[in-house]
């Protein structure tokens, strides 16, 4: 023990149960590294749970279709922001990632020719999504990957909430400092951290995220000076559910784009299909062309909400089990009736900059999936790439790892730093976000909320939950805002109104942001070097 809190130690310390985080875990396992994982909610509470629409991967037996394929639509999604190198190793692993994963135990769905099934979404030029239960992918990758972590003994800690790291005498990263849901501190020492923590979702007033995603790991990882990239790309997802007269706001269900890719159209209040003529793809244009649409037609037309007409999709309640089940939650039949819909924040496309296995510039830290920015994303997300590299990262995190870790290093025994956190109250943060920075952003709306954000702004404390959250949503609002003031261009699914135009001049250009002295987000355009 040491200052009340309770004290243990591992080689590998996983922050966050879903896909990146268990993966690189049973891979650690595997390499016979002892590994805790801990999360702050109940292991299966993460976004991949919620994960429908399923797994981009070319296995080889979708006549036409090829990695180069899979890279190239990926990085004509990514808007001229991708990292063309990550994009080819990362996606050129997938099969193997995948093949891994069911042999892990996942299931996926088959076509009557007894083929693994394949839908397409937004910005594919094929079909090559691979799914489970209809439209609950996510659902069967964590209940086979919790199951297969059990089975090899991982110790799994819940309601274990990350609040700092421990740091050692090189400067590295040397453990965390934990909170439980009963306010008992706890220290977790270890020579290597993996954020697998998710977005931040939260930061907005809608979003189909879940209540977790407040960004914990990356505000973690800027504290411990870890240089994060892209976070002005949050991408928003152009179809959840709307129920008319609701609000329409707070975690809104997904209605996933494969009932866009299996036949669904986008209606307006006229009826009239108006994603024709907008892009060659139509309904699959990438999302972001997609959330856009939408957004200026709700402008035009001035009604709260579009409509999803999934009346012609085959067998549409069979296919898509959780969408029709919350649809019908909310007294709407989609096999009789369009779905009303709107865009939700989805996805952080950007995040702490890591390698493609997964290190970050501070030693001993690492951080794969949402959390993380290896380049694969660009300025847009192309759809279910997430899992995928979640899968990939995940397993060469593990590697890294067990690498590093034969160096060894000298980490210190004491406590944990106390820290004083800057607490905005979470509400004024998700309406400023929603008003300043959503699809559709300009100078004096990124100026006014920050000011909002900035005068709701008060000290908070380390030993309470609900504000380490909102110190993370705090500090991530004010990151958010800087990069996107800062990028004076509209680029993928940062939407500047009031420059409308890409400029060249930004090609290739990601903007990093790191923490000046005061803790305060620092925007800069100079890509560092990330440790081998
Ligand atoms: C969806 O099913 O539409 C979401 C998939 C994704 O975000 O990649």
């Amino acid at each position: 023990m040491s200052g009340g809190a309770w004290e243990a130690a591992a080689d590998l310390v996983v922050v966050g149960s879903g896909i990146a985080g268990l993966t690189a875990a049973l891979g650690a396992a595997e390499l016979g590294l002892r590994v805790v994982v801990v999360t702050k909610d109940a292991a299966d509470a993460g976004a991949t749970t919620w994960a429908q629409g399923g797994v981009a991967v070319v296995l080889g037996d979708v006549p036409g279709d090829s990695v180069e394929t899979h890279v190239a639509d990926t990085i004509t999604t990514g808007a001229g922001l991708c990292d063309a190198a990550a994009v080819a190793s990362i996606l050129a692993d997938g099969p193997a990632a995948v093949t891994r994963l069911r042999a892990r135990g996942a299931t996926f769905d088959r076509a009557r020719t007894g083929a693994l099934a394949r839908t397409r979404e937004g910005g594919h030029s094929a079909f090559r999504v691979i799914r489970a239960g209809g439209d609950a992918t996510g659902a069967e990758i964590e209940r086979a990957l919790l199951g297969a972590a059990r089975e090899r003994g991982v110790a799994l800690l819940t309601g274990q909430l990350a609040v700092d790291t421990l740091r050692a005498d090189d400067g590295g990263v040397a453990g965390l400092a934990l909170l439980d849901d009963a306010g008992r501190a706890g220290l977790l020492r270890a020579p290597a951290v993996l954020l697998a923590t998710g977005g931040y979702g939260q930061l907005y007033a809608s979003t189909t995220n879940p209540a977790t995603a407040t960004g914990d790991g990356l505000a973690l990882a800027l504290r411990a000076g870890a240089p994060a990239a892209d976070l002005e790309f949050v991408q928003f997802h152009p179809t959840v559910l709307h129920v008319p007269g609701a609000g329409g706001t707070g975690v809104r269900p997904l209605v996933t784009e494969a009932v866009r890719g299996e036949g669904g159209v986008l209606r307006d209040r006229t009826g009239a299909r108006f994603m024709v003529g907008v892009h060659p793809l139509a309904e699959l244009a990438p999302r972001d062309v997609v959330a856009a649409a939408i957004t200026r037609r709700l402008a035009e037309t001035g009604a709260e909400c579009v409509w999803l007409d999934a009346t012609g999709v085959e067998d549409v309640a069979r296919r898509f089990p959780t969408v029709t089940a919350s649809c019908r939650a909310a007294g709407i039949d989609p096999v009789r009736e369009p779905i009303p819909v709107t865009p939700a924040a989805h996805y952080a496309c950007g995040g702490v900059l890591t390698d493609a296995a997964g290190r970050t510039p501070v030693r001993g830290l690492y951080a794969a999936g949402e959390v993380a920015r290896t380049g694969l994303h660009g300025a847009n997300r192309l759809a279910s790439n997430s899992l995928l590299e979640g899968l990939v990262v995940g397993a060469r995190a593990a590697h890294a790892v067990a690498a590093e870790l034969a160096v060894p290093r000298s980490l210190p025994s004491g406590a944990a730093p106390a820290r004083v956190l800057a607490v905005a109250d979470r509400p004024v943060v998700q309406r400023a976000m929603s008003a300043g920075a959503g699809i559709g952003r300009d100078a004096a709306g990124l100026a006014a909320a920050s000011d909002a954000v900035e005068a709701a702004t008060g000290p908070g404390t380390a030993g309470d939950r609900a504000d380490v959250e909102d110190a993370a949503l705090t500090l991530l609002a004010a990151a958010v805002l800087a990069a996107a003031g800062t990028r004076t261009e509209t680029r993928g699914c940062h939407v500047r109104t009031d420059h409308p135009e890409r400029d060249d001049a930004w090609q290739r250009a990601s903007l990093i942001v790191t923490l000046d002295n005061a803790g305060r987000p620092v925007v800069s355009t100079n890509l560092p070097a990330v440790a081998a």
